[in-house]
């Protein structure tokens, strides 16, 4: 089989590997991928968002299963328009896909289905958001443009200025385009966090083992919001007590729900949740694999992801094995000295032997003009690690991490430590 997988990321990179575990497999095309994973698959110069090129590459190449992962061409219907050129796809549909491109229909959505979600108002105008700035709620309170935003669309505002400013940003001064044209001001929410990706054909939802994030730029949880610094999985707050409440009171809801409004969904649903004193509560939907979530919840899988992905297809998810081995993850993000700013790249990447069990899935990288791999983003790779604890993961991810150099190059130190604080308790 010729399989296409949609996107350039470290995820995209994670979910090539595990593809390339099946036999069956033998050419995978990356569209457009990136100069790392040119190593396992063969790059494609498309743009992601370029749907029409993507339906015309399809035409003439005709791969026999197609994998969407990124948000942007998920809501611009590129399952669409290659199932309707005869592609299956994993992937929702562009209506399905709303749950994440609109936080206005995924906040409505929860409510009109009691799904437990922050409490919420909706604005189109910047008059009555403001108004309601000042019309006695507490704060901290939380800004979301409706739209997607490449993952900076949400301020935590701790006072009314700062509340005002994102306001300002969003519908005024237009930063995220016509995302922010609409804004959702939420209740600021406490507890821990836990991000559970789950395979549903929208009859049945099967939960991946689950994982946390780590948003923020700097270490104790400082610094400017990023597309995520690291990851470990299995995430410890996540039992299987909150499990079974999540399973029962999140996500057969939401699948439900999505049925009930004519949209089924039909891919990876990841759920964002907040696991508050009142009990869980969703924080965000994304319609997609999380990045770098996928390459610690991805190396775990012990079954054949191919195989998932096209029972998905086929609405036959309650017939397919889907396990995960009984060890942890921890992935490290190797990131360019001032991202999610500013930041210079073109420096090459040196890479020592990695010691086993681990693993690099590739980022932001590009080729220079002799071929050598060097750095062309802000999160550059990420140094993936599966141990039989968490500790053991964590160490060995920084192990990892310490074979990879290339100059101005930052990452996290602390990435697992409270995972494994929470462990000791
Ligand atoms: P998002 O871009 O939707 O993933 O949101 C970014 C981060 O903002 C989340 O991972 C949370 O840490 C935080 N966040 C979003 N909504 C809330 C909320 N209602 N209360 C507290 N934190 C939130
Ligand atoms: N790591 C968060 C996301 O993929 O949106």
């Amino acid at each position: 089989m010729n399989i296409l997988v949609i996107g350039s990321g470290g995820r995209e990179h994670a979910i090539i590997a595990k593809l390339k575990e099946n036999e069956k497999v033998n050419t995978i095309y990356a569209l457009p991928g990136n100069a790392g994973i040119a190593q396992v698959a063969e790059c494609v110069g498309i743009a992601a968002t370029d749907i029409s090129a993507i339906v015309n590459w399809a035409e003439q190449n005709k791969p026999d299963f197609a994998v969407v992962t990124p948000d942007d061409p998920l809501a611009l219907g590129c399952v669409d328009a290659l199932e309707a050129i005869g592609i299956p796809c994993f992937g929702p549909t562009a209506k399905a896909a709303q749950i994440e491109a609109s936080k206005v229909f995924a906040k409505d959505l929860m409510k009109k289905y009691g799904i437990p979600t922050a409490a919420y108002e909706v604005f189109e105008s910047f008059q009555s958001a403001k108004e309601y700035l000042q019309s006695g709620i507490s704060y901290p309170t939380v800004i979301k443009a409706d739209g997607l935003a490449l993952g900076k669309g949400v301020t935590i505002a701790a006072n009314r200025e700062q509340a005002l400013q994102a306001l300002e940003d969003a519908m005024q001064n237009k930063v995220f385009g016509e995302s922010g044209s609409r804004v959702v001001i939420e209740e600021y929410l406490e507890g821990p966090e836990v991000s559970v990706l789950a395979f549903t054909d929208s009859k049945t939802v099967v939960p991946m083992v689950s994982s946390m994030d780590h948003k923020r730029a700097l270490d104790n949880d400082e610094g400017l919001n990023t597309g995520g610094m690291g990851t470990v999985a299995p995430n410890p707050y996540y039992t299987a007590a909150v499990a079974n409440r999540c399973m029962e009171e999140i996500f057969l809801p939401t699948i439900n729900a999505m049925n009930r409004e004519g949209r089924p969904f039909k891919g990876c649903l990841y759920f964002g949740l907040m696991l508050t004193e009142k009990g869980p509560k969703v924080i965000e939907y994304n319609c997609r694999f999380g990045d770098p979530e996928t390459q610690v919840v991805l190396p775990l899988l012990e079954s054949d992801l191919l195989e998932i992905m096209m029972a998905v297809r086929e609405e036959k998810l309650a017939e397919a094995d889907v396990k995960f081995a009984d060890k942890c993850a921890c992935c490290v993000i190797k990131a360019s000295k001032g991202y999610p700013q500013k930041y210079q790249s073109g420096f090459p990447i040196e890479i020592g032997t990695l010691p086993t069990d681990c693993a690099i899935f590739f980022a932001g990288v590009k080729a220079d003009a002799s071929g050598r791999l060097c750095t062309g983003g802000g999160r550059v790779l990420g140094v993936s690690a599966v141990a039989a604890s968490a500790k053991e993961a964590v160490a060995l991810a920084y192990k990892g991490a310490e074979c990879v150099h290339f100059e101005n190059e930052f990452m996290r130190k602390d990435i697992g430590s409270k995972a494994l604080k929470a462990l000791e308790k």
